[in-house]
């Protein structure tokens, strides 16, 4: 199914920043944005492993699409509206806040060169 040919696809606000872009409900919020090459969200391994694309739903519904490494996302912080945006899929509009990135993933020290951990 092409772009075109999407039928429905839900408002995506993404803070900080206030960007918007427009994701189909059978993609990942990541998916979505890249497909339309915006940069709202940082994006990495896109395999819901490395935490890069951590968001926090602030309001709206979003449907699970793959595992969440719990590394990253807990159990808890789940029930809480955190996700990563490569593993979920919009059910609604949404409004989303940007947790990850790569300078909280260099400051964590997961395995990155020590020049980039002393940053
Ligand atoms: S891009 Fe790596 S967890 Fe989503």
């Amino acid at each position: 199914m092409s772009r075109s040919d999407e039928v429905h696809a839900f408002q995506i606000q993404v803070s900080p920043g206030g960007d918007t872009f427009r994701c189909p409900g059978s993609e990942t919020l990541l998916q979505g944005m890249v497909g339309l090459r915006r940069k709202g969200i940082p994006s990495g391994c896109r395999n819901g492993g490395c935490g890069i694309c951590k968001i926090r739903v602030l309001t709206g519904h979003v449907s699970k699409a793959g595992t969440m490494s719990r590394a990253h996302v807990s159990l808890q912080q789940e029930e809480q509206g955190f996700c990563l945006a490569c593993r979920v899929k919009p059910l609604s509009d949404l409004k989303v806040e940007v947790l990850g990135g790569m300078e909280r993933a260099l400051g964590q020290g997961r395995g990155w060169p020590t020049w980039a951990q002393d940053r």
